[in-house]
């Protein structure tokens, strides 16, 4: 059905593996509309409740938007390029259930603006970020100026948006990128294990700490006006009922019932 990606459903965690491995799952325009298409299912289908993203094979995530599909661009066509990316991956970051990104080797230029456009990542050690669009005449296009600014600060960020310098993954835990290391044949069970446990939580509370959380990040929005109205929200909903109930009587609360 989508002929860029390959999914499967386990435990209701949707794994979705970016799959053009002789391409290093470089994103072309393909990817974009599978993605874009995937995360409306992702939004709407309530067998869902969380996702994984993760590259084909052993040697990369995603290593850049398709530079053989660009090449030719003219400046229309790159802006339109540029807002395509923001579009999908701010579907992904707005996305009201969990998506963690499972890097797998090389997370460069768009790569690494899509493992950031997830809500947090999870290295393996051969992982290796960076974006070398300087490297080519261009600036990231997808949302690194400003997603690799809010994840580790402006003055490493502008470290490695002017070098172009790769970091490896321990160097990523170490600036706030990726929230854990693991080796290569345990990063999806890492993720796995974590959104097991994500998913036992009341789906509706996690769904606005998205949005709140995210609106730290957008002025036109007041993120504590955001999570104050999402917090009187709660009191009326039958996950706040069930979650309340059991710690009374002292079980666990089952959100999914
Ligand atoms: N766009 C299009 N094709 C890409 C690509 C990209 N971003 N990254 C890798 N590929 C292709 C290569 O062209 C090659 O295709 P080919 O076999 O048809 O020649 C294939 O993937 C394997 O890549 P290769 O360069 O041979 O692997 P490597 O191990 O020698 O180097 C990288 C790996 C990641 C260091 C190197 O591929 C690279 O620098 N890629 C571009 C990274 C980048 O600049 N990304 C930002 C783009 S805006």
């Amino acid at each position: 059905m989508y002929s860029t990606l390959l999914t499967a459903i386990s435990n209701h965690i949707l794994t979705i593996t970016i799959n053009r491995p002789d391409k290093l799952n470089a994103l072309n325009k393909q990817v974009f509309n599978d993605l874009d298409a995937l995360f409306t299912e992702v939004y709407n289908n309530a067998e869902i409740r969380s996702v994984i993203i993760t590259g084909a094979g052993t040697k990369s995530f995603v290593a850049g938007a398709d530079i053989v599909e660009f090449k030719d661009f003219s400046p229309e066509q790159g802006k339109a390029l540029s807002l395509r990316g923001h579009q999908v991956f701010a579907k992904i970051e707005n996305c009201p259930k969990p998506v963690v990104a499972a890097v797998n080797g090389f997370a460069l230029g768009g790569g690494c603006e899509l493992a950031m456009s997830c809500h947090f990542r999870i290295a393996a050690k051969n992982a290796t970020f960076g974006q070398p669009e300087v490297n080519l005449g261009l600036l990231p296009g997808y949302g690194a100026t400003q997603r690799l600014v809010q994840l580790i600060g402006k003055a490493k960020a502008m470290e490695l948006l002017f070098t172009a310098a790769m970091i490896n993954a321990e160097e990523a835990l170490q600036l706030g990128l990726v929230n854990y290391v693991v080796d290569e044949n345990e990063l999806l069970s890492k993720a796995a294990d974590i959104l097991s446990l994500v998913n036992t939580k009341s789906p509706n509370a996690i769904a606005h700490c998205i949005i709140a959380a995210n609106a730290v990040f957008d002025e036109s929005q007041n993120g504590y006006q955001i999570e104050a109205d999402a917090f009187g929200e709660c009191f009326q909903t039958p996950e706040m009922k069930e979650g309340v109930s059991a710690f009374l009587e002292k079980r666990k609360p089952d959100f999914n019932k």
